[in-house]
């Protein structure tokens, strides 16, 4: 899934986006060889193994760390210290061993546009709520956007309370609600037919979203009034005693900014894995039918997402135009769920 953050601006028409993505999946029965194998920790999520015990990304395919380069090398059989004599042994892997097969680095969020005289910031969190025993929550809250006037909303940035469980938030602009303000409730993918309109999305290892300088999500008496936070949990170990209280800090100004900001979701959800595979790429987007129906005039792209989770290892987001002529707006050839890229354009597709 790709997110782009797009802004708006006069008259033509653009045919869109092939998102590829490659899966791939680690051989179980190297961590039966492995003593403890199956117990080796994610260093950056206490609530995670790490699978993939001889690679570099966490759920094993693709190149090797250090520990896998030895196990390789000493014909995949797991005798000793002596046979595999490399420190990263993950029984024995402690947090800084394995700190050198993951970038962990969070970056601070940095956004001049936040720290201005006349941007205005508002918070929102759920409520200390109960995280259920369930491998996988989605809960929702709605609440009512500044309306007094018009604003842009120009940023947005998490509010982590517990990291054991979180996993991505959504910002999403709701026409009309039907669920009580300020009170959590679980929810599916979507928050309700009426919140749609995706104004910020946050995952692990982004610090928040700072939109283009020309751009700004229209909130208030001729926007979006109400929206709604969606946040999503994992709990694999089925723990019974968390609980969180995320959500987010937004930034909007009354200083309109020149365009209007939107964000186009597209690509493949529903995944067909074929057994036995190595790597396998999956193809979808919106096609030229589809980029009529939604844009009414040219759509300058200012920033580019890509989005899978951890079978994902390779992804690319193009567009098309009409002559067929494909340039890439964003290309993970090594794709971490863990280290998100906000690639930032500053090309503009015309016609
Ligand atoms: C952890 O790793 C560091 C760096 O490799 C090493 O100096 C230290 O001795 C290790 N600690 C243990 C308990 O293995
Ligand atoms: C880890 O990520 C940070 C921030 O994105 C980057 O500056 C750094 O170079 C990365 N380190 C490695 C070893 O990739
Ligand atoms: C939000 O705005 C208040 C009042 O202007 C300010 O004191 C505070 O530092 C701002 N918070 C953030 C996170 O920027
Ligand atoms: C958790 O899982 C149980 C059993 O599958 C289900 O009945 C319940 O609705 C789930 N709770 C939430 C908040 O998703
Ligand atoms: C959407 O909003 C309309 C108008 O307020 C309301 O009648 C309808 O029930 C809402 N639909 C949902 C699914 O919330
Ligand atoms: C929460 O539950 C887990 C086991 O499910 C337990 O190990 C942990 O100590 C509990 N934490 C608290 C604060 O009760």
């Amino acid at each position: 899934m790709s997110i782009m953050v797009i802004r708006k601006f006069t008259n033509y028409t653009l045919c869109l986006l092939a998102v590829s993505m490659e899966i791939c999946v680690a051989y179980p029965q190297y961590q039966l060889l492995i003593p403890n194998a199956e117990t080796v920790p994610h260093p950056c999520k206490p609530n995670y193994m790490w699978k993939g015990v001889g690679h570099q990304r966490n759920n094993g395919g693709g190149e090797r760390n250090p520990f896998g380069r030895a196990f390789a090398s000493a014909g995949k059989v797991f005798a000793s210290r002596s046979i595999v004599p490399l420190v990263q042994i993950p029984t024995c892997a402690n947090k800084t061993d394995q700190l050198e097969w993951v970038n962990c680095s969070y970056t601070d969020f940095k956004c001049d546009a936040a720290n201005k005289p006349d941007t205005m910031n508002v918070t929102v969190r759920l409520p200390v709520t109960t995280v259920p025993a369930n491998a996988t929550t989605y809960m929702c809250m709605t609440f009512d956007l500044p309306s007094d006037k018009e604003y842009h909303l120009i940023a947005f940035e998490p509010v982590i309370d517990n990291a054991n469980i979180m996993h991505h938030i959504l910002l999403i602009g709701c026409q009309a609600v039907t669920h009580e303000v300020y009170k959590p409730y679980a929810c599916g993918m979507t928050a309700g037919h009426n919140c749609s309109g995706i104004l910020g999305a946050w995952s692990v290892g982004l610090s928040g979203l700072c939109y283009d300088e020309k751009a700004g999500f229209r909130i208030g008496q001729k926007g979006f009034k109400k929206a709604a936070i969606q946040v999503h949990w994992n709990n694999p170990e089925l723990h019974s005693n968390y609980t969180d209280s995320s959500g987010i800090i937004m930034y909007y100004t009354e200083t309109l900014r020149q365009y209007d900001a939107g964000v186009l979701v597209t690509g493949q959800t529903i995944l067909n894995i074929p057994p036995q595979k190595e790597s396998v790429a999956i193809e979808g987007g919106c096609p030229i039918e589809c980029t009529a129906a939604i844009m009414n005039g040219p759509v300058y792209v200012t920033a580019v997402i890509n989005h899978m989770h951890y079978l994902g290892i390779a992804q690319k987001t193009s567009v098309i135009d009409i002559g067929g002529y494909e340039k890439t707006l964003a290309y993970d050839k090594v794709y971490s769920y863990d280290s998100p890229v906000v690639h930032s354009l500053r090309d503009i597709f015309h016609k």
